[in-house]
């Protein structure tokens, strides 16, 4: 994904919000590797060292994540109301829904839902 763009003509802002998106796939990827081989190393102290470095690549993904977040205020609303929650995640969204939510209309005139790319950009 790091080098593949679907369209040309990008603005600087969605070239980042594509390196970001591409870092934050490469993150979960690495978390996944590092979890499946902590679940087989029989070393004790190579899972140890596995385990540490698939938190790190959580900690590193949370980071893109946030800065994901700061950028496309979908983002936000979604994850506001599915992260930190209790009980079964499908029921939220079907509450959601039957709110007939004007907390999260869809998006304006066909837009990928985007929002401004320049509010809340680099600080
Ligand atoms: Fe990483």
């Amino acid at each position: 994904m790091s080098t593949v763009y679907h369209e040309s003509g990008l603005s600087p802002e969605a070239e980042n919000i594509h390196r970001a998106l591409a870092s934050l796939c490469e993150e979960l990827e690495a978390v996944d590797w590092y979890n499946q081989r902590a679940d087989v190393a029989s070393d004790n102290e190579l899972k140890k060292i596995l385990i540490h470095n698939r938190n790190e690549e959580i900690e590193h993904a949370a980071m893109v994540l946030e800065w994901l977040r700061r950028q496309i205020p979908e983002f936000e609303t979604e994850l506001r109301t599915y992260l930190f929650q209790s009980g079964s995640i499908t029921e939220i969204e079907e509450g959601e829904q039957e709110e007939g939510s004007g907390s999260n209309p869809p998006p304006a005139s066909g837009s990928l839902g985007i929002g401004n790319l320049k509010q809340g950009g680099s600080k």
